[in-house]
Formats: structure tokens, C-alpha cells, sequence
């Protein structure tokens, strides 16, 4: 099946305005994706990049990482905060080794089923790089699709987080998936951004439903808790 209208201009705008020289992009592999996801869960790209150097010269592979002991894991996390993830990290990379070979797994649901990974960033992974179809909905991917589609509501409630992955899922294209993973990440950092967005820099204006409504500062609306 063709792309959707969306995906097809938002893969047209990556070409020249996505980043592609992020580190875990080149080389790529499952392992460097996974960590590099698990970094940029609560951490942004510029604070990310020395941290995740440094991490793949001292663990460069899993079997590195799953035979560290923690103390070493955690002195290369001092710094990124949120503990729990590099726990999980390393509980991960052990699983790894017993029941993967040491392969990192390219189905989203094996992904899903290690620690610390969830249904966005086992889309993430399993997209960027292995080329599956999945979809990703990170926060910067979540306000982009709101938009789009004039999704009033609020993060963290479940029907809203429900059509937002049916948007998700529909516009994943069958091709380019890692380029269209990062894509809508880059487009949702750098262009539509929280409060009010760039929309004379953004690719797809006119088929954006908050924009025609006049509403794009207004979504998404705060957390509900
Ligand atoms: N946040 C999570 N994953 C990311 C990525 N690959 N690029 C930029 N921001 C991200």
C-alpha cells in the first residue's frame, strides 16, 4: 500500500531537515538503537550523545554489558538520572544472552517482553533498526498525530492514547521505516513543538486539523492525573 499523505511529506522533509548523524544511526544496530532509546526516554538528543560514546567504548556489544557488574553499569549512567533505566538495562542485556543467543530480537513483542522496554520504544527499536513495520509513539510523535488530527484531550487518558496509536498506527508507511521513525521524532522536536508550533516551517500545514481550526497551541491539552 502507498504511503499516507502525511508520511510521504514528512519522509520528503527528513531528507533535508531530519537529523541523520546521530551516532546510534551509523553504525546501526539493535544494540545501539536499544540503548540509545533507553537514554532518550527521559533525556534530550544533546545531553544523550557523549553519555551513549562513552557507554559503546566501554560496553560494545551485550555480552559486554550483560557480563559488567553493576557498579561499572551504573558509574556510566551517573549523570542521565532516572536509575531504574539502567537497571532494567542490564537485567535486559543478561535476558539477552540466556534466551536471545546475544542478539538483540527484531520482533516488537520479544522486545516488549524485555525490561524496561514498552509498546512505543519496542516500535522505536524494532523500526529503526531492523526496518519492521511498528509504530512508535513517543511524546514528540503523540503531538504531532494530536494535531494532525485534532485530537482534543489529554495525555494519559486512555482514549485519547488509544485513536492516538490508531493515527500511529495508520500512518506507519510499509517502507523507510527507520527513516519515518525518526522523522516524526525530529519534526515534533524541532517544528511542532509544545505550546505553539512552527507551522511556517512545518511540511504538512495544510492537512493539519489543528491548524485549519485555529487549535494547534491547545494540544495537546495538560496531563490529566
Ligand atoms: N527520542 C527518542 N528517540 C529519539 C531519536 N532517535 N532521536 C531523537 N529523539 C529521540
Amino acid at each position: 500500500p502507498p504511503p499516507t499523505e502525511f508520511a510521504r511529506r514528512l519522509l520528503a522533509w527528513f531528507e533535508h531537515h531530519g537529523r541523520h548523524d546521530l551516532p546510534w544511526q551509523n553504525p546501526r544496530s539493535g544494540y545501539r538503537v536499544w540503548v540509545s532509546e533507553i537514554m532518550l526516554q527521559q533525556t534530550q538528543v544533546a545531553t544523550v550523545v557523549p553519555y551513549f560514546r562513552a557507554f559503546m567504548a566501554r560496553f560494545p556489544t551485550v555480552a559486554d554489558l550483560a557480563a559488567a557488574d553493576s557498579d561499572a553499569v551504573m558509574q556510566h549512567w551517573a549523570g542521565l538520572g532516572y536509575y531504574a533505566r539502567a537497571r532494567n538495562l542490564h537485567a535486559a542485556a543478561r535476558q539477552v544472552v540466556a534466551e536471545h543467543g546475544g542478539e538483540l530480537p527484531a520482533d516488537p513483542a520479544a522486545l516488549q517482553a524485555l525490561p524496561g522496554i514498552g509498546r512505543s520504544t519496542a516500535g522505536a527499536i524494532a523500526a529503526q533498526a531492523f526496518g519492521r513495520r511498528a509504530a512508535m509513539l513517543d511524546g514528540n510523535a503523540k503531538r504531532v498525530l494530536a494535531r494532525l488530527h485534532a485530537e482534543r484531550g489529554a495525555p494519559g487518558e486512555s482514549a485519547w492514547e488509544k485513536r492516538l496509536w490508531a493515527h500511529a498506527e495508520h500512518h506507519t508507511p510499509h517502507d523507510r521505516l527507520a527513516d519515518y521513525t525518526q522523522a516524526i521524532m525530529d519534526l515534533g522536536a524541532t517544528v511542532c513543538g509544545r505550546g505553539q508550533p512552527a507551522c511556517d516551517r512545518c511540511p504538512v500545514t495544510d492537512l493539519c486539523a489543528a491548524r485549519s481550526a485555529g487549535i494547534e497551541a491547545e494540544i495537546p491539552a495538560p496531563r490529566k492525573r
